[in-house]
C-alpha cells in the first residue's frame, strides 16, 4: 500500500475562541513554553514518516510561512555570537521536512480547507492535523498518525482517530457511529457534527487527526455547506465509510486542545513541566502557589 508522505495542516481558521490574542497573530503561532504550536503538530507529522507538509493558511498568517523558512540575520548573528545550540535549534526547524502553504480564501469550513490542499496532494493518501490540537507521544511510543498512517498501510483504509467524551461534551465535536473490530479499532457506520447529546450516535469523539485516501477530495467537491452553514469534513467521512470503507482507532498519546484558553495553559503547565530549563522551577512554583489558593 502506498505510503503516507504527505501531511495537510489545516490553520486557516479565524480563532475566535482565543480572541484578541488571535486578532493579528495566528493561533497556531502562540507558544507552548518556546515552541509554537505548529512546531509540535510538524514534528508529529515527521515522527510519522511525513515528508512534506501542506499548510493551508488564511490572511494574517504569513508568520506560519516565515517560521519555516530561512532567517540569514538571525543565523549570521548567532553564528558570529558563538551561539551554536540556538543557532541548531534553527537550522533544525528549516530542515524538519518540506513545508509548502495553500491559501484557503475564505474560512469556509475544515472540509473546506482540506479540499484547498487539492493541488498538492495529488492522488494519493495524505495525512490531516489540525493546526491546533497538539498530541503528545511518549518517548518510545507510536505517535497519533503515525498509528493511523501505520493503519492505512496495513489496511488501505483511510483511518481517524478517536477518542471517548464525556456526554455532555458531544455538542463540542465530530461523533462518529461505529461498529468495532477489535478493542482499539472501529469501522465507522457515520459521522455526525457537533450532534445535540440526545442526537448523538456515541461518544466517540474526533479530536483531529486524520489519514485519507485521495478519494475524500471527490467527495468534498460534492459537499454542500452543512452544520453552520460551513463545507463539513465529517459529511464527506460519511460518504467515505458508506463507499471505500473508513476505520477509527484509539490512541495512547496525551492530548491539548490549545485552541482553546484552558487547553492552552494545560498545555503551557504540564509540558513546562518537562520542559529541562524550568521544569524544576514551574514545579516549586505550582507547589507554592497551590498552598496559597
Ligand atoms: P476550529 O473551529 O477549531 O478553528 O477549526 P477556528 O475556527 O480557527 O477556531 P474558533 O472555534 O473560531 O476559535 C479546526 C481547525 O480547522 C481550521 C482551523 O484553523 C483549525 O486548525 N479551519 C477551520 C480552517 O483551516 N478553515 C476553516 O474554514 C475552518
Amino acid at each position: 500500500m502506498a505510503k503516507v508522505r504527505k501531511a495537510v495542516i489545516p490553520a486557516a481558521g479565524l480563532g475566535t475562541r482565543f480572541l484578541p490574542a488571535t486578532k493579528s497573530v495566528p493561533k497556531e503561532m502562540l507558544p507552548i513554553v518556546d515552541k509554537p504550536i505548529i512546531l509540535y503538530i510538524v514534528e508529529e507529522a515527521v515522527r510519522a514518516g511525513v515528508e512534506e507538509i501542506i499548510i493551508v493558511a488564511g490572511r494574517n498568517k504569513h508568520g506560519i510561512e516565515d517560521f519555516f523558512d530561512v532567517s540569514y540575520e538571525l543565523q549570521d548573528k548567532l553564528e558570529k555570537d558563538g551561539k551554536t545550540d540556538l543557532l541548531e535549534i534553527i537550522l533544525r526547524i528549516q530542515s524538519l521536512a518540506t513545508v509548502l502553504s495553500i491559501r484557503q480564501k475564505q474560512a469556509l469550513g475544515l472540509g473546506h480547507a482540506v479540499l484547498c490542499a487539492k493541488p498538492l496532494v495529488g492522488n494519493e493518501p495524505f495525512a490531516v492535523l489540525l493546526g491546533d490540537e497538539i498530541m503528545i507521544a511518549d518517548a518510545n511510543a507510536k505517535t497519533v498518525t503515525q498509528q493511523l498512517a501505520e493503519s492505512y498501510e496495513n489496511t488501505g483504509k483511510s483511518t481517524v482517530a478517536i477518542m471517548k467524551v464525556p456526554n455532555a461534551e458531544v455538542v463540542k465535536y465530530g461523533i462518529v457511529d461505529v461498529k468495532p473490530i477489535n478493542e482499539t479499532t472501529f469501522a465507522v457506520q457515520s459521522v455526525v457534527e457537533k450532534p445535540k447529546v440526545e442526537d448523538a450516535p456515541s461518544q466517540w469523539a474526533l479530536p483531529g487527526r486524520y489519514v485519507f485516501d485521495a478519494a475524500i477530495f471527490d467527495l468534498l467537491k460534492n459537499t454542500r455547506p452543512g452544520k453552520n452553514g460551513e463545507i463539513q469534513l465529517t459529511d464527506a467521512m460519511t460518504g467515505l465509510a458508506q463507499t471505500k470503507g473508513l476505520l477509527a482507532s484509539t490512541f495512547t498519546s496525551r492530548r491539548y486542545d490549545a485552541g482553546d484558553k484552558l487547553g492552552f495553559l494545560q498545555a503551557n503547565i504540564e509540558l513546562g513541566l518537562q520542559h529541562p530549563e524550568i521544569g524544576d522551577g514551574l514545579r516549586r512554583y505550582l507547589l507554592e502557589y497551590a498552598q496559597r489558593l
